[in-house]
């Protein structure tokens, strides 16, 4: 089987995770959350970084941080990993949906004003499968409505708009280390901000509110802490993020090849003022082709090829078809994240496969057509 992902870890990991079982340092400090938090945030360019549990409690610490909460609303697209909602629902806030662009499956720019009400303090920008959104235009609504910018950085680590990497475009933006992402700790998350103050308040909250006098707590907060074993991994994974960007790039850029003189296939784009950095190689099924996404992906494993399917829109979720007042409006339209759940697929994508592999991969869809 060539599995959708696999993670690499090739550089220092095994070293640093020993040391820290050497010396004892296993628990939430040590010295590699500071160097992890330090790397990655130089890296991204942004001046604070505050590594955490996972990239959905990054998400939730970052909204709390910002002061969001109840009776606010935060616009997030409608095409994206369900993470997106709950935490805004978590915070206390309400998800407004936006569909997203059918070129970049990032939430549309254009249909973002529509949406805004009084209510509304933020808008999530979700980097989606590695191609950034449009934040130029998003930025600028942002500005004249006078809303917070939240990047969701999970899936774009080292993506860029016009040459300035994802991550440091936004007021907080938010990263997840899983095991299937680009750098990963196994999991983890990290918050990274320009702010001081919100970095204050981020490791605050990060760490249940702990202050002195010790026992005395003036908010609330959570556990969301890093262990020092997981940024002992993530620091060795940053030593390598730029092979590993390139390498993610260069996949992209075999299939795109392999796949160029096709027509039964959609394949993904990159902007001109855009770096994909193609975390998943995402396809869409055309009609041609003849079969739906769902036998293609259940051809696919029985020849060995391990797919995944684009996300189900947040419209569509049976979580959120009541009446509960904290989840989003699910009554409007949103073709283009019907259609991208419809046809959307991903094929294997992982930082160790080789060019013989992807080939095969690519020889094997196209065995597939009915
Ligand atoms: C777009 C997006 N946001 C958030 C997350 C949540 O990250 P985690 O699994 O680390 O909580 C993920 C991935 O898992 C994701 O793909």
């Amino acid at each position: 089987m060539i599995h959708v992902c696999e993670p690499v870890l090739d550089g220092l990991e095994k070293k640093y995770v020993m040391d820290c079982v050497e010396t004892n340092w296993i628990s939430s400090a040590g010295k590699y959350i500071h160097l992890f938090e330090e790397k990655f945030s130089q890296y991204c360019g942004v001046a604070y970084g505050v590594a955490c549990s996972s990239g959905t409690s990054a998400i939730h610490l970052a909204l709390v941080a910002l002061g969001i909460g109840p009776g606010d609303e935060v616009l997030i697209p409608d095409f994206t990993l369900i993470v997106s909602a709950n935490a805004v629902i978590l915070s206390g806030a309400r998800p407004v949906l936006v569909d997203v662009d059918c070129e970049t499956w990032c939430i549309d720019a254009d249909q973002i004003e529509e949406k805004i009400t009084p209510r509304t303090k933020a808008i999530m920008a979700v980097h989606m499968y590695g191609h950034p959104c449009d934040m130029e235009a998003i930025c600028e609504i942002a500005r004249r409505h006078n809303l917070y910018v939240l990047e969701d950085c999970a899936e774009a680590h080292g993506a860029e708009v016009n040459g300035i990497k994802v991550g440091s475009l936004s007021d907080a933006s938010c990263f997840s280390f899983y095991g299937n992402k680009i750098l990963t700790t196994g999991e983890g998350g990290m918050v990274l901000c320009q702010d001081e103050t919100l970095a204050q308040r981020l490791r605050l909250l990060r760490n249940q509110g702990f202050q002195e006098p010790r026992f005395v707590h003036e908010v609330m907060g959570f556990n969301y802490r890093m262990t020092n074993i997981q940024a002992a991994m993530g620091l060795a994974q940053t030593e390598m993020v730029v092979g590993k960007v390139e390498r993610k790039r260069w996949i992209g850029k075999i299939y795109n090849e392999l796949l160029a003189d096709q027509t039964d296939f959609t394949l993904p784009i990159e902007k001109p003022w855009a770096k994909n950095v193609y975390w998943m190689y995402g396809i869409l099924v055309n009609k041609s082709f003849g079969l739906t996404k769902d036998e293609l992906m259940s051809t696919l494993t029985k020849k060995g090829i391990d797919t995944r399917s684009f996300f189900c829109p947040m419209s569509l979720q049976p979580v959120f078809k009541s009446d509960d007042h904290r989840f989003p409006d699910t009554s409007g339209a949103y073709p283009v994240s019907v259609d991208l759940w419809n046809r959307g697929l991903y094929l294997p994508s992982g930082l160790g496969l080789t060019r013989s592999q992807l080939e095969e991969v690519v020889e094997k869809l196209l065995s597939c057509k009915a």
